[in-house]
């Protein structure tokens, strides 16, 4: 691997909390990556204004300006590939990503769940742990295939839930872990350290 940061594209849909971890990751030259681009499914996602105060490209793409998911995924690689995207990054992006970008990025998206994969998969997955009652959440980092949280895990941690949790106060301790575990993710991909083997990756130390 040259010394050069590698280009992110991050896909977001809200807060942003996560794209801000790997934001000031970079700048503290902790994580050898720029983001390059910032892509939101929604109008109104804070993550936009994250990048725009760091500087960094913030686009929002309407699904409703294209005719089809074909051509609004065309339109998102496109984005990506204009940046010179090398690794897309999805944080809390709320849409399964097309055929088209994950054709066009092989083994190259990343993507993070808040609970243990394969348990509590889906859009709700802080919510769906504690309402099941297990004792011990936490946070998944995987690469992204077509089929939702499904892709080969890169990363986990767990997180215990506490007597007296509500969904706010588990997400905080959940979000806390992800702020550190994405970025730790990423920097293993840009040291040429994740190793794909059918579903498993190997980390190489
Ligand atoms: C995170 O909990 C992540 O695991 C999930 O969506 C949330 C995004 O949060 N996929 P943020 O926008 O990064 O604050």
């Amino acid at each position: 691997m040259s010394n050069r940061p590698v280009k992110l594209g991050v896909l977001i849909s809200g807060s942003g909390s996560n794209l801000q971890a790997i934001i000031n990751k970079c700048e503290a030259g902790e994580l050898p990556a720029q983001v390059a681009v910032v892509i939101s499914s929604r109008s109104d996602a804070y993550g936009l204004e994250r990048a725009k105060s760091c500087n960094i490209p913030a686009i929002y793409i309407a699904r409703e300006k294209f005719p089809n998911d074909v051509a609004y995924n065309r339109a998102v690689l496109d984005k990506l590939q204009e940046y010179g995207t090398e690794l897309v990054v999805m944080a809390g992006y709320m849409r399964l990503l097309g055929k088209e970008v994950l054709d066009a990025y092989p083994n190259r998206v990343m993507n993070i769940h808040p609970a243990l994969l394969p348990s509590f998969a889906g859009a709700h997955g802080i919510k769906d742990a504690l309402d099941y009652g297990v004792k011990v959440t936490g946070v998944t980092v995987h690469f992204a295939n077509d089929i939702y949280d499904e892709g080969p895990i890169i990363l986990q941690d767990a997180v215990p839930i506490q007597e007296g949790d509500t969904e706010d106060t588990l997400a905080e301790r959940i979000h806390a872990v992800e702020h550190v575990i994405y970025p730790r993710a990423i920097k293993l991909y840009c040291e040429g350290k994740l190793e794909i083997e059918g579903k498993k990756v190997r980390i190489k130390e």
